[in-house]
C-alpha cells in the first residue's frame, strides 16, 4: 500500500556514455533520494535503436550529434521506481546543459558528471508517457529471460 499523499511512478533513466565510470556513484544518489532502481541493463545503441529512442528530436539540428554521442559507447539503462520518480529523478539530472547545471545545480548529476550541452551525463523521462515508451524500449515486456515481475509486484 502507498503512503497517503505520495505517487509511486516509473521512470526510465540513462547514464549517457561520458559517465559509465561514474555508475556507481550516480546509482548511490538514486537510492539516497529514496527512489529504487527496480531494472538495470547495460548496453550499446546501435545507431537505428539511438534514432527509434530520440525519435522526437528528429528534426532538431542537434540530432545527428545526439546519436552520434549515444552510440559513442556503452549506456547503463534502469527503472526507477518511488513517490513522483519523473520529476524527482529529472531534478536529480539538473538542467540538460551540464555547462548551465554547474552554475545553476552545481551538486546536480550533469554538473558534477557531464560537460556541456552534448555531454550531459545522463537522461531522463519527461512525462509518464514518454516513461512508459522509453521503459517498453530498454525492456521490453515481450523480451527473453527472467521477467522480474515476481520480485517487485508488492511495490508497483
Ligand atoms: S528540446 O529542443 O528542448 O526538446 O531539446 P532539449 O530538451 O534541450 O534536449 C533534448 C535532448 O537532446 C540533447 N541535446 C543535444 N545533444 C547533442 N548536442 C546538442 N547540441 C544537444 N542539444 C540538446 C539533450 O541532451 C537532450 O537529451 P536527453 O537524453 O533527452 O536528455
Amino acid at each position: 500500500a502507498s503512503k497517503l499523499g505520495s505517487r509511486k511512478e516509473k521512470t526510465l533513466a540513462m547514464i549517457k556514455p561520458d559517465a559509465t565510470d561514474k555508475m556507481g556513484t550516480i546509482i548511490q544518489l538514486i537510492y539516497d533520494a529514496g527512489l529504487t532502481v527496480t531494472k538495470a541493463k547495460m548496453t550499446a545503441l546501435s545507431r537505428k535503436e539511438a534514432m527509434d529512442f530520440y525519435a522526437e528530436h528528429q528534426s532538431k539540428s542537434f540530432f545527428n550529434n545526439l546519436v552520434q554521442f549515444i552510440t559513442s559507447g556503452p549506456v547503463v539503462a534502469m527503472e526507477i521506481l518511488g513517490d513522483e520518480a519523473v520529476t524527482a529523478w529529472r531534478r536529480l539530472l539538473g538542467p540538460t546543459d551540464s555547462s548551465v547545471a554547474q552554475n545553476e545545480a552545481p551538486d546536480s548529476v550533469r554538473a558534477n558528471f557531464g560537460t556541456d550541452g552534448t555531454k550531459n551525463a545522463g537522461h531522463g523521462s519527461d512525462s509518464l508517457a514518454s516513461a512508459a515508451r522509453e521503459l517498453e524500449f530498454f525492456f521490453p515486456s515481450t523480451g527473453r529471460g527472467p521477467s522480474n515481475t515476481a520480485k517487485y509486484s508488492d511495490c508497483t
